[in-house]
């Protein structure tokens, strides 16, 4: 279990982090008056919409939306998980990262992470003295410049020959143990492996923390891979993957083959963004890491049945990471060939060839399941219904899943032609237009710059208003309080686990023009106008005039009056709404 970091500790980095300079280590920024702007890392574009704030501590972009804090931002470049991310900026601050007690994340690293980087280097060492080793790479084709750039190795022979070579005392020995280099028997410890090509798996920061081994003889199974150890959860990594990102940053697309010798093969014939899954269907925790690589990715399987199925495990571990502007597309190979033999015998263009035609997702999904339910019948499209809505239904919110959903429905409607593709092109990002209420406003300014709370002024009436969507207001009015000098990415990074923070964060990015006297006022007017909303819906909540007891009635003209001064403090100050 990994540990929780705390809050107060997330809250310090950030101020001790300076947001333009993480950015600029990567991004080429240029000033453009109190922000800096660039072109959008995470999506194409000629001209530059993308902005990082230095008083919010905030990117955002305006035309593909991606947004956050420093964090934020190494999660989305580098593909890292929070608690990386986190770890990385630390570094940079010079700050070490604490855990909160309880389930903290057990001080691995120490250790294990050196002896997988030192048996990597054994086996490395252990190739160009084999020539057998040598000659079977030689024979696949691979060059020695690429065996080099992934550090294939190669495990002698021996039982005991890393066993002997690092096991120096009990402690490495025990080490080896838990990184999974040792087998059991009779009571002894052996290598696991021997007489196989080795394939290192690193972790998204380049950390070695497994291995594949391909035999190179008949005996045992063609691959033998490093068991789960406190490193290695093969359900959360994928093979190749931090040398794709090391060599060109952010991926146009990303590959997702079956093989180690697949993303070695395509790598050397020149596509650099292929990953592999380690011999298991994908999981959606790498359906999550591949959409954080890329927006694109192309799934790559055998055309046969096993292919098949492999794609569509992939397919539902996708379904639920398909944000807007994120798509996944499956290519299914002619029936004998893997992306490895493809590129040797037909050349890497035959493969961008077979890469251009890869099918949409949502075209896969109804194809897939309108090939199992009679179509011409009744029936058999209420089937189709049956089964797709349960996958419908993991998509998350937004326009895609409403295609979907449309283009489910009108198949269920008429009977679709034989051979007709179902198909559906994905529109490009919507960016729907909320409307700016006070409510929404106040919550925007408040986000965008936590310290107007000092504006906020005696609203003790609302605290127990039901409008819908004040509590969170108060929340963050709250909040703000007690931090008015944390920035907007503090902020957000703080609320993290906030029921609303997905409708913060599109707050977060509202352009608020003008001076900041003029943002300012326009706050406390919106806040006026969540009172008179409030007074409004309390007044028309009271009993009729005629019917009004006495306490009625005086609360009644109280009410008026509020309204009477509310309104006329908003008079001549314009409040969209
Ligand atoms: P394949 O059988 O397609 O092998 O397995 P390959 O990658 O094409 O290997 P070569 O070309 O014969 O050397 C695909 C992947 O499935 C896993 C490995 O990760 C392999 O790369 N696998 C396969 C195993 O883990 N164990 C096995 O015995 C076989
Ligand atoms: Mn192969």
């Amino acid at each position: 279990m990994s540990g929780r970091i705390p809050d107060s500790f997330i809250e310090e980095l950030l101020s001790r982090t300076d947001i333009v300079e993480v950015i600029e280590r990567r991004v080429d920024l240029k000033r453009a008056g109190a922000e800096f702007q660039a072109r959008c890392p995470f999506h194409d574009e000629k001209t530059p919409s993308f902005t990082v704030s230095p008083k919010k501590q905030f990117y955002h972009c305006f035309g593909c939306g991606a947004h956050g804090s420093a964090i934020g931002f190494l999660m989305q470049f580098e593909g890292l998980e929070f608690v990386d991310a986190v770890e990385d900026l630390a570094r940079s601050a010079g700050l070490q990262v604490p855990r909160t007690e309880g389930g903290s994340r057990p001080r691995t690293g120490k250790g294990l992470y050196e002896i997988m980087e030192a048996a990597a280097a054994y086996f490395r060492e252990r190739l160009p003295e084999n020539e057998e080793a040598v000659n079977y790479l030689k024979g696949r084709g691979l060059s020695g410049e690429i065996c080099r750039d992934f550090g294939i190795g190669f495990a002698p022979k021996s039982w005991d020959g890393l066993l002997r070579a690092l096991g120096t005392d009990e402690q490495q020995r025990k080490l080896l143990k838990d990184g999974g280099l040792l087998s059991e028997g009779k009571g002894k410890s052996y290598d696991k492996f021997r007489h196989r090509i080795m394939f290192p798996i690193h972790d998204r920061r380049g950390r070695v923390i497994a291995f594949g081994g391909r035999a190179m003889s008949d005996d045992g199974p063609k691959y033998l891979n490093s068991p789960e150890t406190e490193l290695f959860h093969k359900g959360r990594e994928l093979y190749g993957l931090y040398l794709a990102r090391q060599r060109v940053g952010r991926l146009n697309a990303i590959i997702v083959v079956e093989g180690y010798t697949d993303v070695v093969a395509l790598a050397q014939a020149g596509l650099r963004n292929a990953v592999a899954t380690l011999g298991t269907a994908t999981t959606p925790e790498q359906a999550e890491i591949l959409f954080r690589a890329s927006d694109t990715v192309v799934f790559c399987f055998d055309g046969d049945e096993a292919g098949r199925k492999a794609a569509w495990r992939a397919l539902q571990a996708t379904l639920p990471k398909l944000r807007e502007g994120l798509q996944a597309r499956f290519l299914f190979l002619p029936e004998g060939e893997d992306p490895d033999s493809l590129v040797r015998s037909q050349g890497v263009d035959a493969f961008q060839a077979l890469m251009r035609e890869a099918v949409p997702l949502s075209d896969f999904l109804f194809d897939h399941l309108t090939a199992q339910v009679e179509m011409g019948s009744i029936d058999g499209r209420a089937k189709l219904v049956t089964l797709a809505r349960p996958l419908l239904s993991t998509i998350p919110e937004g326009v895609f899943k409403e295609m979907m959903n449309e283009k489910l429905e009108s198949l269920a409607r008429h009977r679709v032609q034989r051979g007709q593709p179902a198909h559906i092109t994905r529109p490009s990002r919507p960016r729907p237009q909320q409307s700016r209420t006070p409510l929404r406003l106040a919550l925007a300014h408040l986000v965008q710059n936590p310290a107007l709370v000092e504006l906020v002024g005696e609203i003790g009436e609302i605290r127990e208003c039901d409008l819908k969507g004040v509590d969170i207001f108060m929340n963050l009015v709250d909040f703000c309080a007690k931090r008015p000098n944390m920035t907007t990415a503090q902020l957000l990074e703080l609320l993290h686990e906030h029921p609303a923070q997905s409708h913060l964060r599109k707050l977060a990015v509202w352009q608020l023009p003008g001076d900041p006297e003029h943002q300012a006022l326009e706050f406390r007017d919106a806040v006026t106008g969540i009172r008179l909303q409030w007074v409004e819906a309390l007044l028309s909540r009271m009993p009729k005039i005629v019917e009004q007891s006495k306490e009625e009635r005086e609360r009644f003209l109280h009410l008026q009056n509020q309204r009477q001064s509310l309104k006329q403090s908003l008079q001549g100050i314009e409040v969209e709404s």
